[in-house]
């Protein structure tokens, strides 16, 4: 019934686009002129979301586009999305979306104003910088604050707020994406890719997950290629197993608590924290964290910054009402970064630009919501069964862990994907960039898993350069560098 609904949708939208196009079509011959004068007439048909004025904005020669996509019209919700058409011939690059996890946190706040995106928000709040490691040197790059309550995106039906998983977030990015495709038709066909760093490791299998299965319908076809998972959370019992032994390893806890947990801790059972010496012991790893940044752990936690109060650093981040409720912990989370994006994002002018206000009436922009990671209703514990699946339908699947995070740790990742149990096509070896390593890199069947030596949580905060380079070998389907 509801895939009945959508195609109707998708074929009554489709109808409305050939009259928009007919629309925009008088819209291009009188920007002929203009500076896009050589660009290919049938790139974009949707001039609405073009954001124009953008406050602070270096100049670019890529056209950028923001604004709603309703998901679910009963219920009135719509979420935000943010693009950016590819540096250079975007008619010819493929189509990437990025997703940032939480569950609660923006992409646009984490990924694309920090991260990869081309317009990094300066440290006065004010203005924004060029990134010249952008990921749209290589792609197209779709930006979206999902679900409902991230950034952005809203409900009209405050009950919806209290449904948030992992599921319902699947099937409104999913919904998204058919719409979405409605406004850049162009677009429809593309090579795709999802990609996404920390509780996106849930996401974005999932998501790829349901498009694998819709595909079955011809006429739902997303062009999906693969999927590029940064600091993942993919398995609870393997993440935390890697939490715990990376922070012993690391010299972040004592040896006697690490021989508690691995005496008295089973996080396989889905009993684990009605073990009191167990959760103890797990609280004093993420007491000792507290000490430091969890995210990177041989950076300085910024003091100087008024962000960084103990309440909201220490409270936020670690979710445990009960002593026998499994500890939460947010997916990246930044305080000394947090208040520039979110000074820049609630001015009124900024809003306008990008479509998501008048200007008057203010949407209250944050780069994570704790209700959304508090209330959150459900959650897969495992997305390894979906791994499989996607690695027997042969898409591409790359994994990478910044190997200075304690929160998704590289052992974590390297543990869960030890249990798919995949054959080694290529030895380990270094991967470098600009003559340095990079990091490591072993290549499986069906998989390919690299390290980025000395990030954090975030890898392209820390190795941009790194990053942009091991992305666009992962467009390409080719082994990262494996010469100075
Ligand atoms: C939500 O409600 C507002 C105010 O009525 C309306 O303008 C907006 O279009 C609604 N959003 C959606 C997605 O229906
Ligand atoms: C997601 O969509 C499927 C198929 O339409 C539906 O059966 C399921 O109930 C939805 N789940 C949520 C949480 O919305
Ligand atoms: C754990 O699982 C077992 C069987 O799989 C079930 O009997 C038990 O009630 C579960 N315990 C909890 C705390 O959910
Ligand atoms: C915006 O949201 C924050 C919580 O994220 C809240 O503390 C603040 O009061 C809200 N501001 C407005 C103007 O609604």
């Amino acid at each position: 019934m509801v895939l009945m609904a959508l195609i109707l949708k998708v074929r009554m939208s489709l109808l409305y686009t050939s009259l928009a196009l007919l629309l925009c079509e008088r819209t291009f011959v009188l920007s002929r002129h203009g500076q896009w004068s050589s660009e290919k007439k049938s790139n974009i048909q949707n001039n609405d979301d073009l954001v124009t004025n953008l406050p602070g904005q270096p100049n670019v020669e890529f056209k950028h586009y923001a604004g709603y996509v309703t998901v679910n019209e009963q219920n009135g919700r719509a979420l935000f999305y943010w693009f950016y058409e590819a540096w250079t011939l975007p008619d010819e690059k493929p189509l990437v979306l990025w997703l940032n996890g939480g569950p609660g946190c923006s992409s646009v706040g984490y990924g694309a104003t920090q991260e990869i995106g081309p317009f990094i928000v300066g440290t006065d709040g004010n203005g924004l910088q060029l990134n010249p490691y952008s990921w749209n040197r290589e792609a197209n790059m779709l930006f979206l604050e999902s679900p409902v309550g991230v950034g952005f995106s809203y409900s009209n039906t405050t009950s919806d707020y209290e449904n948030l998983g992992d599921d319902f977030t699947a099937n409104d990015t999913y919904a998204f994406l058919h719409n979405w495709f409605i406004k850049f038709p162009s677009f429809r066909t593309r090579t795709f890719y999802i990609a996404g760093e920390s509780y996106a490791g849930k996401y974005v299998p999932e998501l790829a997950g349901l498009i694998y299965e819709r595909n079955k319908d011809p006429s739902m076809l997303i062009n999906l290629k693969g999927i590029l998972l940064g600091n993942p959370e993919t398995s609870d019992a393997e993440d935390w197993k890697g939490l715990v032994d990376y922070a012993w390893s690391h010299a972040v806890v004592s040896d006697e608590t690490h021989k508690t947990i691995r005496a008295s801790c089973d996080f396989d059972s889905n009993d684990t924290w009605g073990n009191d010496e167990c959760t103890q012991a797990v609280d004093e790893v993420l007491r000792q964290y507290k000490e430091i940044d969890i995210y990177s752990l041989y950076t300085s936690v910024c003091i100087a910054n008024s962000a960084y109060s103990e309440s909201k650093a220490l409270s936020v981040m670690f979710k445990k009402t009960k002593s026998n409720m499994m500890p939460r912990i947010l997916g990246g989370y930044d305080p000394c970064l947090d208040d520039y994006a979110k000074g820049y994002y609630n001015k009124p002018e900024v809003q306008k630009a990008l479509h998501v206000s008048n200007g008057l009436q203010l949407k209250n922009w944050s780069i994570c919501n704790m209700d959304v990671f508090d209330g959150w209703k459900q959650t897969k514990g495992s997305v390894l069964p979906i791994y499989k699946k996607l690695i027997d339908a042969k898409l591409r699947i790359w994994v990478y862990s910044g190997d200075t995070d304690g929160r998704v740790p590289v052992l974590s990742t390297r543990y869960s994907l030890s249990t798919l149990g995949l054959p080694i096509t290529k030895a380990w070896r270094p991967w470098y960039n600009q003559k340095q390593v990079g990091g490591w890199v072993q290549e499986y069947e069906g998989l390919t898993f690299a390290t980025f030596r000395g990030a954090g949580h975030a890898v392209p905060i820390f190795k941009p350069s790194e990053s942009l380079a091991f992305f666009t070998s992962f467009l390409l389907g080719e082994s990262p560098p494996s010469h100075r």
